[in-house]
């Protein structure tokens, strides 16, 4: 296995959606926060446990987890977003906490040391792999006998119209074809259960369990005119309608914007827009 297995997803991180999660981690925090804050209450960090953090993007839950873990243990957070990870330190810094470092490494290939860990996590940074079962045997080797592992990760794409709406949304008003079935690295590549169970079994690991978590998710923080177009703004840019959408002139950029509103605002409320969402919380032992 050589990191060039995934390097379109090394680029993708570094080029595209680092910097766009860098300066919108408010928001993923907000978006995605409750599914890990209940990853995290399932995988029980305790004082002294040894937690990898697997695609820990800018370290949100690193740092969780590093207080979880204190005094004694320790958080380790790795990604292949290297502008991701300057973040992650930089927060971590000013919250003065000290049991924690930031590695940047593929989780897929890059050798983490046998029998180190009691717990591997992750929220939402397993969807990526190339070749997941590389993977889960790779994050699963680097855990202690009978050590755990827990990540969150996507259900299928009609649980998650948060997402797919305002994609599919964008996709048609820009005439882009809409996104192929869910096939290899990405958001929804680990959405089937037992596909998941399958792979995590392949890759040795024992007491699979895969359970749902359903909830709303606050797409958009705010009802005013302005909060919408600047989430319909950041949608587009962050899509794969981003270029058609950067290219085109102001007005079109406008009516794209509204369009995307148009989309979700069945979902509107007092204090914004909410809609379904849902995960698989998965576990698992060595
Ligand atoms: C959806 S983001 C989640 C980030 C973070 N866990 C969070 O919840 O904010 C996925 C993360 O996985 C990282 N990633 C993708 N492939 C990876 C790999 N092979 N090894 C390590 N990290 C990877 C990306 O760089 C990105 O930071």
């Amino acid at each position: 296995m050589t990191l060039d297995d995934n390097s379109d997803q090394v680029h993708f991180w570094n080029e595209l959606a680092g910097p766009l999660w860098v300066a919108h981690q408010n928001e993923t925090d907000r978006l995605t926060g409750p599914f890990g804050e209940q990853a995290i209450e399932r995988a029980q960090p305790v004082d002294g446990d040894q937690v990898l953090d697997v695609g820990c993007g800018c370290g949100s839950t690193t740092r969780v987890l590093a207080a979880a873990v204190a005094p004694s243990g320790r958080a380790i957070g790795v990604d292949v977003s290297r502008v991701m990870l300057e973040q992650a330190r930089h927060s971590a810094a000013a919250a003065g906490l000290t049991n924690l470092e930031f590695i940047e490494g593929d989780a897929q290939c890059d050798p983490f040391g046998n029998d180190r860990f009691d717990l591997v996590f992750s929220r939402f940074g397993t969807m990526f792999f190339a070749d997941p079962v590389a993977a889960f045997f790779n994050l699963g080797a680097s855990l202690r006998p009978g050590g755990r592992l827990t990540f969150v990760c996507w259900r299928e794409p009609a649980l998650n119209p948060w997402m797919t709406v305002p994609e599919r949304a964008a996709l048609r008003f820009f005439e882009l074809d809409p996104p192929g079935a869910a096939q290899g690295p990405g958001p929804f590549a680990l959405s089937a259960h037992d596909h998941v169970a399958g792979l995590l079994r392949a890759a040795g690991l024992a007491e699979v369990e895969l359970v749902t978590v359903a909830r709303e998710v606050l797409v958009v923080e705010g009802s005013e005119g302005p909060d919408l177009h600047r989430w319909a703004h950041h949608r587009l840019v962050a899509g794969p309608a981003r270029v058609r959408y950067l290219e085109s002139p102001t007005d079109v950029q406008a009516r794209a914007r509204a369009d995307l509103i148009e989309a979700v605002s069945v979902h509107r409320s007092d204090d914004g827009v909410r809609m379904p969402g849902a995960a698989w919380l998965v576990s698992a032992r060595r």
